[in-house]
């Protein structure tokens, strides 16, 4: 049998992807989940991965981009690739070539639209709807050295109705996340296509 892949999940906030990711991949433990990693000491990710039970890495700006701390402890824990699940700092690039096209991001929106620095949560929404977009959606892709610019590698769609608020529309992109993003992962990294 194939080695099971394990996964490293980078979360700054709330944390509803990673548990979502958790809990489907618990079903049959592939791909197992190493540990997740948060750069905020107050965010509620960091409880989500005590209830379920997954070691937790916190660490600041300096340890991140001026040592190679993460990384060794990636490697101590066997980490194969690295999920961002609503991770909000570019990831520097000596973490890039430890992982070349194994590192996925989620993001809220249909990139290339109303991606880059800063478009991330409510933001994304509430510039789709300034825009009086009809359509909104996810997409999974490949991380580089910019933000929101890898390789893209699913993408799906939702409507955008005339009255919806940023909180209707993230919730909307919310669930297509926690439908998709388990299955897309799970399909990639565990059969590799
Ligand atoms: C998700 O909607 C994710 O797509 C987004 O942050 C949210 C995190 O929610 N990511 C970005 O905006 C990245 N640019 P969660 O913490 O509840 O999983």
């Amino acid at each position: 049998m194939n080695k099971i892949p394990r996964i490293a999940v980078f979360a700054s906030g709330n944390g509803s992807n990673a548990q979502r990711l958790a809990e489907y991949f618990a079903k049959d433990g592939m791909p197992k989940i190493a540990a997740i990693y948060c750069n905020k000491p107050d965010a509620f990710v960091l409880e989500r991965a005590k209830h379920l039970e997954i070691p937790s890495v916190l660490f600041g700006r300096d340890t991140f981009y001026n040592t190679q701390f993460i990384l060794a402890d990636l490697k101590t824990r066997e980490v194969d690739w690295i999920i961002l699940a609503g991770f909000l700092w570019l990831i520097p690039d000596y973490i890039l070539n430890a992982f070349p096209q194994r590192i996925i991001n989620i993001h809220p929106a249909l990139l290339p639209l109303y991606g880059g620095k800063g478009m991330y949560g409510a933001r994304v929404h509430e510039s789709v709807i300034a825009a009086g977009d009809k359509q909104s959606g996810i997409t999974i892709h490949y991380v580089n050295e910019h933000y929101d610019e890898g390789d893209i590698i699913f993408q799906a769609t939702c409507k955008v109705q005339p009255d919806d608020t940023p909180d209707m529309l993230a919730a909307k992109i919310h669930e297509l996340e926690y439908e998709h993003f388990p299955l897309v992962l799970r399909r990639l990294l565990v059969i590799g296509k």
